[in-house]
């Protein structure tokens, strides 16, 4: 299990290391995006789906509450629960998207979940003076 702690400066620092991550993902993983409002989270999945070879636009599904990035070497599904409903969670069909043997799931606001399975990576990110502290814990293992 392994954890290592980043400083940020800059929203491309940000998107680096989430292709960092990106480019390791492999079918079935699960990244959980946690962090206040404005820390990064959609900053760090459009670093994902970049480093899976998505060569669209990210951005926040806040309202639609999941995306779907196809075209790279594996698909990534984002979602962002932040304003989720009740009943809500059901309807996003999860379990298929955790089962989609070409996808990957990243989740923003994972708190509004459920119990996410222990074998995924957590991505932590808060405001610092200087930039954002991003601590990446790798639990896949
Ligand atoms: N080091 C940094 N990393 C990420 N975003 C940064 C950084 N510095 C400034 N920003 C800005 O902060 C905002 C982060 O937004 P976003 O990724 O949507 O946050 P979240 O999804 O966590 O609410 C963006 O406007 C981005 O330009
Ligand atoms: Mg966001």
């Amino acid at each position: 299990m392994e954890t290592e702690a980043f400083l940020a400066q800059t929203e491309e620092d940000t998107a680096a290391l989430g292709r960092r991550v990106g480019r390791r993902l492999r079918a079935g993983d699960l990244v959980l995006l946690y962090g206040e409002l404005g820390a990064g989270k959609t900053v760090f999945a459009r670093g994902l789906a970049w480093g899976a070879g998505f060569r669209g636009r990210v951005a926040s599904p806040t309202f639609a509450l999941a995306h779907v990035y196809r075209g790279g070497r594996l698909t990534l599904h984002h979602l962002d629960l932040y304003r989720l409903k009740t009943g809500e969670l059901a309807e996003l069909g999860l379990d298929e998207l955790l089962a989609d043997p070409r996808g990957a799931v990243a989740v923003e606001w994972p708190e509004a979940g459920r119990p996410w399975p222990d074998r995924r990576i957590e991505a932590r990110l808060s405001h610092v003076r200087g930039g954002r502290r991003i601590v990446l814990r790798d639990r896949r293992a």
